[in-house]
Order: C-alpha cells, then structure tokens, then sequence
C-alpha cells in the first residue's frame, strides 16, 4: 500500500510543482469554500495513479492546489465514501497521499445531523471529538510503520489549539458556532428516530457518514485535524421529519459562506 501512496504522490508533483503546507477535504455540497482559493493547478482524480472515482452527486471528484489566506493548500473536491462501496483503505487513501505531498494540518467540513436538542438546522459544529461508529476500521490489517504506530493515541483526535483559534474567528465575525461530538457511520440509510435517540444517549451530539476515517489515518500518521459539521437537519424527537439528500445539499449550500469564512481565516491564522 505504501508503494501505492508514493507512486501517487510521486505523479502529482510531476505534474503540479507546488508544495501545499495544508490539506482540506470539503463536504457534501460544501465545494463553495473553492471560490476563495486562488487556483493554481487541478488534477482530476480519475487522471491520478490508484486513486478512487467520486460516484455521490454534489461530489465533482478532484484535487486542486492553490493559496488561500496566503497559504498553499490542496483541497479535496469530492471525497471518499464508505457507503458508496470503497473500502476504508480507499476511503482513506488520498488523505496519505495528501501527507506524502507534505500537508502539515487537516482541515475537514461535512453535513451532519443534529442530536443535540440544543442545535437548530444551520448551526456550525466545531468538532470537539468523535465516536468512531463505522463497522470497518481503516486501520485494521498490517501495520506499516512508516505510516504510524500500530496503536495510535487518539486523547486529542481534534487539535485544541485549532478549535480555540475557530471559535475566537467565530466570535469575532459574530458567527454562531457549536462545538460537540460527531458520530461517524457507515448510512447510507439516514437514522430511525430510535438511532438518532441511541446516538445522543451515548453521547454525540451530531452524526454524519464521514470525517471519522479520515481523520484517524490522518491521527496516524500524527497530523492535527480540524473539522466542523453544517447541521443540514435534526435527529431530535417530535423535530423529525422525512430527510431527503436534496435536503442536506439545500440546508448545507445556506450555511456554507459562514463555514468558508471561519476555514479561511483559521488556513490565514495558523
Ligand atoms: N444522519 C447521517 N448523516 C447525515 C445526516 C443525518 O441526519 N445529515 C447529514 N448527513
């Protein structure tokens, strides 16, 4: 596997000479943060050596490079998805790859839905810590040691110092922001209303079907992470209504500026 990961970096940097500092993986119908980055390359993921395709709608499927808050960030468009059938050695793949290319942080946005019966569609969730629901585990199998420990330390899975510096941004530009726990699981079915209530009992505080691999291979191989959920809908009793995709894509395109702007400005500040 390890060959595969340098195999694909090695191709990127011989065709994009651009060293990026950050990686940033945007979520479901999150691409508009793109707008902000000033392009100076794309690479299309069906064009890279043992890279996964994009199959999700909402999910163009590339890579691109670029400054933004003067910073020289690659940016995942598209992401991997357990549910669509990848395994979590595919799901996590391009975040290695990203290492390879020499990303010092992660930066990471999804859509969730809310559990916390404080939360309301719109809110922003900073990820404080997750509960790692996902039947597979991306880690399982051999370990290669060049990657990480066998056994990573997971006591600070989201960088302390990232969730402050956000919620100062947030503060200062009037943003409202939540922080709390995000659990990640494999969908695609959204929740029954007796998950959504399971979910919050064991102490999350929104869910979605991402981030968590990612941001465990990323751990591994000792990147700090920071991620921060749209709450696109609510998993709280007598809030539940029929979810649709469209749904989340809607509710998610609505909060997206505020979101792109405390991403920004924390890329600018760290
Ligand atoms: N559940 C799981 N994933 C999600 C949800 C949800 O309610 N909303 C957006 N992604």
């Amino acid at each position: 596997m390890l060959n595969e990961i340098i195999s694909s970096a090695e191709f990127i940097k011989s065709k994009v000479h651009f060293k990026p500092q950050y990686g940033i993986i945007l979520g479901t119908g999150l691409g508009g943060l793109v707008k902000e980055i000033e392009i100076k390359h794309e690479l299309e993921y069906k064009d890279i050596p043992n890279f996964p395709l994009s199959t999700v709608k909402g999910h163009s499927g590339k890579l691109i490079f670029g400054l933004l808050g003067g910073k020289n960030v690659v940016a995942m468009q598209g992401r991997f998805h357990y549910y669509e059938g990848y395994s979590m050695q595919q799901v996590v793949f391009p975040v290695r790859v990203m290492k390879f290319l020499g990303i010092e942080r992660l930066f990471i946005s999804n859509a969730a839905g809310g559990v916390n019966p404080g939360f309301s569609i719109g809110d922003l969730m900073i990820l404080k810590d997750h509960i790692n629901f996902f039947t597979a585990h991306p880690l399982v199998g051999k370990n290669d040691s060049e990657l990480g420990p066998r056994f990573p330390d997971m006591s600070e899975a989201y960088d302390k110092k990232m969730i402050e510096k956000a919620q100062q941004i947030a503060a200062d530009n009037k943003i409202k922001v939540q922080t709390g726990v995000y659990l990640g699981i494999s969908g695609p079915t959204f929740e029954t209303p007796a998950e959504y209530k399971f979910i919050r009992t064991i102490g999350a505080d929104a869910v979605g079907m991402s981030t968590v691999p990612e941001v465990i291979a990323a751990r591994h191989m000792n990147i700090p992470c920071f991620a921060i959920s749209i709450i696109t809908d609510l998993g709280i009793e007598n809030k539940i209504v029929e979810l649709t995709h469209e749904d989340v894509l809607r509710e998610a395109a609505v909060a997206e500026p505020k979101m792109s702007l405390i991403i920004r400005l924390l890329v600018e500040g760290c």
